[in-house]
């Protein structure tokens, strides 16, 4: 589909993103079953990734957000981090999830957990929709993975690309009319 000059491919529908949302909250309710459960989505990308999962959950959950970015308008991760919203309930020694829509490079899951593991939780573990294992640059790994893809940019179920897209149902590869530098042609 083209949208705004963009072409859309989809990858991953409705469906498929919501089967893998029901494994992925099965397993999360097996390890942390009669616990308590501190969910925390990274802004604005994991908003309803996060909504879908909390409402398979079975154990205690509180919900927090933080708002972090390592991208500009670019499509290309910088490793510069901005911290624009902190947590507000105490996690010292709660079981803490955090959840992302994308891991790429890993910078900003890594910088989150450094931060998050001064405030003393019992466990931080991380739930991601999408891991793009291929572009790692820091050594991170997802405890729950939604889907593994080793190329391109993706949109849609909450990524956007410049603001766009977050608001579509399924995830869609996404090739705007002027092809940016961040990504070499043979990357897509
Ligand atoms: P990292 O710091 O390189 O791991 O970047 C992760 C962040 O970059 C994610 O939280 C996403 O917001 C964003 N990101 C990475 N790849 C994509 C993509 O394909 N589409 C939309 N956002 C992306
Ligand atoms: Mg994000």
């Amino acid at each position: 589909m083209n949208m705004n000059g963009d072409e859309l491919r989809e990858v991953f529908s409705k469906t498929d993103i919501e089967e893998r949302i029901d494994g992925l909250s099965q397993e999360i309710n097996r390890d942390y079953m009669g616990r308590e459960l501190v969910v925390i989505g990274i802004l604005k990308g994991a908003f309803i990734f996060l909504a879908d999962i909390v409402r398979r959950l079975s154990m205690d959950v509180a919900v927090d957000f933080v708002r972090l970015s390592s991208y500009g308008s670019n499509m290309e991760s910088s490793g510069k981090i901005t911290f624009s919203k902190d947590i507000e309930i105490d996690i010292a020694s709660k079981d803490v999830l955090l959840i992302e829509d994308i891991i790429d490079t890993g910078y900003t899951i890594k910088y989150l957990m450094d931060v998050l593991r001064l405030k003393s939780p019992a466990s931080i573990k991380v739930c991601c929709l999408i891991d793009k294992v291929e572009r790692r640059k820091v050594e991170v790994q997802a405890h729950y993975v939604g889907f593994k893809v080793d190329r391109g940019f993706l949109v849609g179920y909450g990524l956007d690309y410049n603001e766009r897209y977050r608001h579509l149902p399924a995830i869609y590869h996404l090739n705007p009319p002027y092809s940016p530098s961040a990504y070499s042609p043979s990357d897509r």
